[in-house]
């Protein structure tokens, strides 16, 4: 005998409003009305694992002290979408503008602020083993989802992420997958040295992490709302040192954001130097 599936649960909108408060709450992303079929469509197959009918019960397991399935709920409702070389503007300026520019015999400190699955900072890596500063030099990447951080330190990617990677840096820096990793792409060693991946969330202060020459905060803040945003760039600031860059994606900026930074073309913006240089 076949029996009907039961319909999927329909979210409310109070349990909506739930979901998106704790999202808000945790990570600065905000859900606005109307997006309840995405949310639905991403939290679905968790209920059903999970073995829930409605979204009633999954936001009492939100609450839950432990926080566990609130990460969980944040690695599905975050948006990571990202590839190599995207927007290459900002590699070409990195090697060409900010490299040849950096005081030799001081560490060039590049942090990918919302690295998503590694593309932004295993790009800046090869970049920057392709024209090395007169220094050494190293990477940090970092994500509010746990799920994705370990994706991205895995460093493996089906082949056709590849697309704009210049071929020749490609047979340098990757392997080709065989077997049953066939179809897939990994980052080699000198590689992967070079790039440190952590959870880190953008909300909380992060000084720990050290200061930077180069921050990459590229299609982040589109999530957040003006105070998030302005909040979150006078933290970074204090995270740079003088005369470093933060770089936002071209279809954002900082206009109407108090800050020290000054733009020096569109979404890229330099601390001024301090009397050093
Ligand atoms: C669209 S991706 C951008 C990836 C990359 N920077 C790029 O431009 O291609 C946005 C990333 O921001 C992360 N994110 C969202 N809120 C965050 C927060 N509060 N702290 C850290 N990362 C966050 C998401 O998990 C996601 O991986």
């Amino acid at each position: 005998m076949t029996g009907a599936l039961a319909a999927p649960p329909e979210i409310t909108g109070a349990e909506f409003a739930a979901i998106s408060a704790l999202l808000y709450q945790r990570t600065g992303i905000r859900l606005v009305p109307g997006k309840e079929t995405l949310v639905m469509g991403r939290l679905g197959r968790r209920l059903r694992q999970l073995g829930l009918d409605g979204y009633g019960d999954y936001v009492r397991l939100l609450h839950q002290p432990d926080g566990q399935e609130l990460g969980q709920a944040i690695d599905l409702l975050t948006t990571n979408e990202t590839s190599f070389f995207r927007e290459p503007q900002h590699f070409d300026y990195l090697r060409e503008a900010i490299v040849p520019a950096h005081p030799p015999g001081h560490i060039l400190r590049l942090w990918s602020a919302a690295s998503s699955s590694g593309e932004e900072a295993y790009t800046a890596a090869m970049v920057l083993l392709e024209r090395p500063p007169a220094g050494s030099w190293e990477i940090v990447g970092t994500d509010v989802s746990t799920r994705i951080v370990a994706g991205a330190r895995r460093g493996l990617y089906p082949i056709e992420a590849a697309g704009r990677i210049p071929p020749e840096l490609l047979r340098r820096y990757w392997l080709k997958g065989r077997d049953e990793y066939a179809g897939l792409m990994a980052a080699g060693a000198t590689l992967r040295e070079r790039v440190r991946f952590r959870y880190a969330n953008l909300l909380d202060d992060l000084r720990d992490l050290g200061r930077f020459d180069v921050i990459l905060l590229r299609n982040v803040m589109i999530y957040f709302d003006l105070p998030t945003k302005a909040a979150l760039i006078q933290r970074l600031q204090e995270m740079l040192y003088p005369g470093g860059h933060l770089i936002v994606s071209l279809s954002e900026s900082l206009n109407g954001i108090p800050s020290r930074l000054r733009m020096v073309r569109p979404s890229i913006y330099r601390l001024p130097a301090g009397p050093h240089g």
